[in-house]
């Protein structure tokens, strides 16, 4: 048994979840249970980003407290988690105490790479990020992800040196040790790691006062990504506590946006506080409206809530999984997740459950326990985070299993009353449906479930009194 931890991006609580956000959980959760069926060991973090600009002027904005706005925020996000049915283990929230303790810690480890200096340059509040002039230049001044323009700053700020380790960094990468995926965004952080100056790991006081405060200068609050980055150490108690069991991470999930922050500033802080990089970056691409990425500064959400209570969380489960491409950007309609829904989950599984339980049932065929090995294209598309080429080998077993249905017609040989090939034909047929089950538990654990409860029994097989998948659903 192995340990691993799973990380995700925790998201800035100015709003309520959108569609998006979904991404890194399902994605997270997915290889959570992976894990597990592998009998590994897993801790798996999730949590929200809570201090910055862009939260306390949202609040600001709306006349709350920003820290009541915050905790309202943040419980909206814990919820949703739930309603999505991740296994998380830890939830953290970057205004917890212990959390903001632990960063002043870190700073003061890391201060032999800080430094002072004067910030004369452009700012971007939606990406929270220090943007460089040749960005700048590059974009004409307006951030292509918020569609606003960068503001410039001229301030005092600490710095961290990036020269300190840029060499060990590149290094990692290049070797895989510090592997980011997809394959082809190593060389555009590769390129990016060569022109990016030192970082600025603080803000003046006066100008955001909502964050943790920099240890020994009152003047000055740490600049939101250094706070929010730690996290994933601060949950495991670092540095209070010793977290080699499970660090470093074997797999964050990040969303390509924010991929520089992981793979430029948290090598950074890890290097200069002596501990090893996480094994795998996966950053996956966003869901896009219309062809738009979707984000609160756009206004052009979709409400989850709304999603699941269309068609039910598997469903939810199903569409994020399977139809948006793990590592690219794919659009979410409504169109193309009610054909999803009535094409392949109510007919290709939920009408299959349906048909094989009650023929079963008919011919008092009994359940059986199952015990597989998981297919070698399947254990190397999930140990390569391919979740959704993964899934599509999946569906071509299911339709696999219709087909030979329609191909064998069990109902023909119950009308000719040979029985022993009948039970051949319908046990083998419950075998393979349980043994898609099984590779279904990662994507859809509620359905694996079922099927397991209506298959995996030593008693006579009973189909459910309705189907798993009801159509007439909207
Ligand atoms: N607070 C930072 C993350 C700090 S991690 C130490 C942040 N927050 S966010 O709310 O803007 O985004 C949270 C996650 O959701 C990120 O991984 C981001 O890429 C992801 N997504 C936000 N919108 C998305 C889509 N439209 N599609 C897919 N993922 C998207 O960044």
């Amino acid at each position: 048994m192995s340990k691993v931890y799973i990380c995700t991006a925790i998201p800035y609580v100015n709003g309520d979840p959108h569609i998006g956000h979904a991404m890194d959980y399902l994605l997270a959760d997915t290889f959570a249970r992976f894990c597990r069926l592998n009998g590994d060991d897993v801790k798996f973090q999730v949590g929200t980003d809570e201090h910055g600009n862009k939260v306390f002027s949202t609040a600001l904005k709306k006349g709350v407290s920003v820290a009541e706005y915050a905790k309202q925020n943040s419980q909206k996000f814990l919820d949703f988690i739930q309603k999505l049915n991740i296994s998380y283990t830890d939830f953290i929230r970057t205004t917890d105490e212990g959390h903001v303790a632990r960063c002043q810690k870190i700073w003061q480890k890391l201060s032999p790479h800080i430094y002072a200096g004067n910030y004369d340059g452009w700012y971007c509040d939606g990406c929270e990020g220090f943007i460089t002039q040749k960005e700048y230049d590059e974009n004409h001044g307006i951030c292509p992800d918020h569609q606003k323009p960068y503001q410039r700053l001229t301030e005092k700020n600490y710095y961290l040196r990036i020269a300190d380790f840029r060499a060990d960094i590149a290094k990692a990468i290049e070797s895989d040790n510090f592997r980011i995926l997809p394959e082809f965004r190593k060389q555009e952080v590769l390129k990016l790691l060569e022109d990016t100056p030192d970082i600025s790991i603080s803000r003046p006081r006066g100008k955001l006062s909502w964050g943790v405060s920099v240890p020994g200068d009152d003047d000055q609050v740490m600049y939101v990504w250094l706070d929010a980055l730690s996290n994933y150490i601060t949950v495991l108690g670092y540095p209070d506590r010793d977290i080699s069991d499970f660090w470093p991470a074997t797999a964050q999930f990040v969303g390509k946006d924010i991929l520089r922050f992981h793979t430029i500033t948290w090598p950074a802080i890890l290097l200069g506080l002596g501990l090893p990089l996480p094994e795998n970056i996966v950053s996956h691409g966003h869901v896009l409206l219309n062809s738009k990425k979707m984000s609160k500064s756009l206004g052009n959400v979709v409400d989850p809530l709304e999603v699941i209570e269309h068609h039910g969380i598997e469903a939810f489960r199903y569409y994020f999984l399977r139809h948006i491409d793990t590592f690219t950007d794919s659009d979410f309609t409504w169109e193309k997740f009610d054909e999803a829904y009535n094409n392949e989950l109510a007919n290709d599984l939920g009408n299959l459950i349906q048909r094989l339980a009650t023929m079963c049932h008919k011919n008092d065929i009994h359940g059986q326990e199952l015990n597989i090995e998981l297919d070698e294209q399947y254990l190397s598309l999930m140990g390569s985070y391919e979740f959704s080429k993964a899934f599509d080998q999946i569906w071509l077993k299911i339709q696999q299993i219709n087909k030979n249905i329609d191909v064998s017609k069990p109902w023909e040989l119950a009308k000719s009353g040979d029985s022993e090939k009948l039970n051949t034909v319908l046990q083998e047929m419950v075998h393979n449906l349980l043994s898609v089950g099984k590779y279904l538990e990662p994507f859809l654990p509620d359905t694996a479930a079922k099927i397991e409860d209506i298959f995996g029994t030593q008693e006579t097989i009973t189909a459910p009194s309705e189907p798993l998948f009801p159509k007439n659903r909207q």
